[in-house]
């Protein structure tokens, strides 16, 4: 079941003609009817429980276990490095290039013990590089592309390590940070002497220009949506120095925005190269001209990261070598990353968990629920070149119905329209009820992977209440008679609901086509709204085209993978459960006149995550956190679909690898797994590395 249109990337798909609906029907209740049955009720943790080595994951680490900034004696790095480069004069020595006091990833952080240089870690993508300026928004493939190259003020991947009362971000580009005694001022002290890849210093001025010139430029969104009202509504940041930064709150101790602060939403880019294309700064520059001024094969370009993209051959590979400014160290003071090359095979999502099956890949977070079952299989044989991991979080997929009835997005008179019914509890009701959450599980998977998922907030949190869920099994009996009530009929009786006064109901679904999961799930939805007589029109929007027509609003639906932290850790992104601020909200947001249009459970969520957010009692947490989940899947404030456990899948001779990784938690398993200290012992490497012994080249040479 594919959507030919799809791979296109933007066309509009109209999939809804009697023939296509029967085709695609029938293959989805095929594909139920050999699946086991199951219950349409709460989501059962116990079965993605079952899925998991016992005891996995236990959290006993406190974050200054993990990371802390310190001198030490003597640094170290690969003897290439010195012998090729420093020893000819191409590059200072490695203790010149560290920061005063580097960040030492702690033994705790080593389960194998110290690693060894060397080798190349190889990955595959699905996604493509739009370019490298992700401060304007380009998307550098994903992947975890992103994460190996961006360093933010916290960081928060590896947090799924730490027990639950020592919880709180690291530090990173933030090395320590302090609260003033009213809690509305936050003064961060950055990491001193840290250097980009290409050598320039790293200071509050690159901090300052992502905030200024891009977090707040309107005309700029950066790569992961950060906002004005991202790090709390009406917050201002200065620079006290070079090496220190003041942001100042509207409310005291905002704690949740330290979380904030980590991928991806305050990760600064090189201020040096990118102001003097940025319209402020450079007259004759168009804001199109500066969100491209760095396109993809325009490689070297200056990161934080552990690795620097040095070569890019379109539809085959990204190759990235390692940052000899890399500012973090082991306990030994060895230089980090061990990893001397980063590889991205430039191929498709699925490819990823084949790629290391076949054992041409040492990672990958197994997400396609259809390849569960064939992953499952090969780990299980003897002398498979991988391990695999199934973690405790998972997956889910929701749509989102956009509430806003203000003019966010500019709606015309038929979108304007849709944003009225979705703003109905009776309509959003129905539209759950339409959902058959068993028959879209079985299309994605055959087996237990899959499983229904009401909305709100994910059963594998800690602040998970099953008995605050309401769930809305499919009934589409009752979700026609709901739609009757309110007055939409089928008046021309060619079995699609009219609106009062003329045509047909049409709504666009947005979906992203890059994955057959997207796919599936957007055909299914299409499916069970024409059962209870409503028209979906399904428009897929590849790459960063989907989140852009989420951010600017301009959408009646949207298909989205739940992967968002505020729904698997509460407490990272909290910001993000309602509509806090007029423009911080995925599916509500204040129309050209600022004001949002608040329906009335919405308000009771703002407040609820306020108090949340203002209280550090576990138990009262616990209940408000229980009232949200009630207030959030009674009122269908999002049609949640369908949810799946996530594996991670590590080949064999990787060293470091963590027992119990969430492929997605706090966030990827990219970040979480810390793959600048991931190694492959000496006696195992060889022969995967394409470019041994080089480091990145200089940025733009032509200009030199
Ligand atoms: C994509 C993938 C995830 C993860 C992230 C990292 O979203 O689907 O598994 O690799 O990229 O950015
Ligand atoms: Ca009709």
């Amino acid at each position: 079941m594919t959507v030919k249109n799809g791979a296109a990337g933007n066309g509009m798909v109209e999939a809804s003609t009697a023939m296509r609906t029967a085709a695609a029907m029938a293959a989805l209740l095929s594909a139920a009817c050999s699946a086991p049955p199951q219950s349409a009720g709460v989501a059962d943790p116990e079965a993605t429980a079952a899925l998991m080595p016992a005891g996995a994951l236990k959290p006993t680490l406190a974050p200054e276990d993990l990371v802390s900034f310190r001198r030490l004696p003597a640094y170290s790095e690969p003897v290439w490095v010195t012998r090729d480069f420093v020893a000819k004069g191409l590059l200072p020595p490695v203790s010149k290039r560290l920061p005063r006091e580097p960040l030492v990833v702690g033994p705790a952080a080593m389960p194998d013990g110290t690693g060894h240089y060397g080798d190349a870690l190889r990955q595959v993508t699905g996604g493509r590089p739009e370019g490298w300026n992700y401060s304007a928004g380009q998307s550098q493939g994903w992947g975890g592309v992103d994460i190996g190259t961006m360093e933010c003020l916290t960081r928060t991947g590896p947090l799924f390590l730490v027990r639950p009362d020592a919880l709180r971000p690291l530090p990173n580009l933030a090395k320590s940070w302090s609260w003033s005694k009213d809690g509305l001022q936050l003064t961060m002290n950055l990491v001193e002497g840290a250097r980009w890849s290409d050598g320039h210093p790293f200071t509050s001025d690159d901090v300052m220009f992502y905030w200024t010139d891009n977090v707040l430029d309107p005309q700029v969104s950066p790569l992961g949506g950060a906002g004005p009202d991202t790090f709390g509504q009406g917050s201002k940041l200065e620079a006290l120095g070079p090496y220190t930064i003041r942001w100042t709150f509207q409310r005291p101790f905002p704690e949740d925005v330290l979380y904030q602060m980590a991928y991806g939403k305050f990760c600064p880019g090189p201020a040096h190269v990118l102001r003097p294309q940025h319209p402020r700064y450079n007259k004759r520059n168009s804001y199109a001209d500066y969100r491209n001024a760095f396109p993809a094969a325009r490689v070297n370009f200056p990161v934080m990261g552990a690795w620097v993209v040095s070569e890019y051959r379109p539809d085959d590979i990204l190759i990235l070598r390692r940052n000899p400014y890399y500012w973090k160290v082991d306990a030994e003071g060895q230089q980090l990353p061990y990893f001397d090359e980063l590889q991205y095979r430039l191929l498709g999502w699925n490819d990823r968990d084949i790629q290391v099956i076949a054992g041409t890949s040492d990672l990958a977070n197994v997400e396609v629920p259809g390849n569960y079952v064939e992953v499952l299989e090969q780990a299980a044989r003897p002398g498979a070149p991988f391990r695999i991991a199934f973690g405790p979080r998972g997956a889910a997929y929701s749509v989102l119905l956009n509430l806003s009835g203000n003019g966010w997005g500019e709606p015309d008179a038929r979108a304007q329209r849709i944003r009225q019914l979705n703003r109905l509890p009776e309509f959003r009701q129905a539209i759950s009820l339409a959902m058959d959450r068993r028959t879209l599980a079985a299309a994605l998977a055959k087996g237990p992977f899959v499983l229904p998922y009401a909305g709100g907030i994910l059963p594998e949190t800690p602040f998970f209440d099953a008995a605050a869920t309401r769930v809305f099994a499919h009934d589409a009996a009752q979700a026609r008679r709901l739609l009757d009530r309110i007055g939409l009929k089928d008046t021309d009786g060619d079995g699609l609901r009219n609106f009062a006064d003329g045509g047909n109901i049409e709504i666009v679904l947005t979906a992203s086509p890059d994955t057959a999961t997207d796919r599936t799930l957007a055909e299914g939805v299409l499916i069970f709204a024409r059962e209870i007589g409503l028209r979906v029109i399904l428009r897929f929007v590849g790459g960063t085209q989907r989140d852009a027509a989420n951010a600017s609003g301009q959408f009646d639906w949207l298909l989205t993978r739940a992967n968002s932290t505020e729904l698997i850790t509460v407490v990272q992104g909290a910001d993000a459960l309602a509509p806090m601020g007029p423009y911080s909200h995925a599916f509500h947001r204040a129309g050209p006149d600022g004001q949002l249009d608040l329906l009335p459970y919405e308000t009771e969520m703002v407040e609820i995550v306020r108090a949340f957010q203002a209280t550090r009692d576990p138990a009262l947490r616990r209940r408000l956190m229980a009232r949200y989940q009630a207030l959030s899947t009674e009122n269908v404030n999002a049609v949640g679909l369908v949810r799946f456990p996530g594996a991670l899948v590590v080949n064999r001779r990787i060293g470091g690898v963590f027992g119990g990784m969430p492929i997605f938690m706090f966030n990827w398993a990219e970040d979480a797994i810390m793959r600048e200290r991931l190694f492959v012992p000496p006696a195992k490497q060889g022969g995967v590395e394409l470019r041994p012994r080089t480091l990145p080249g200089c940025f733009d040479c032509k200009a030199r």
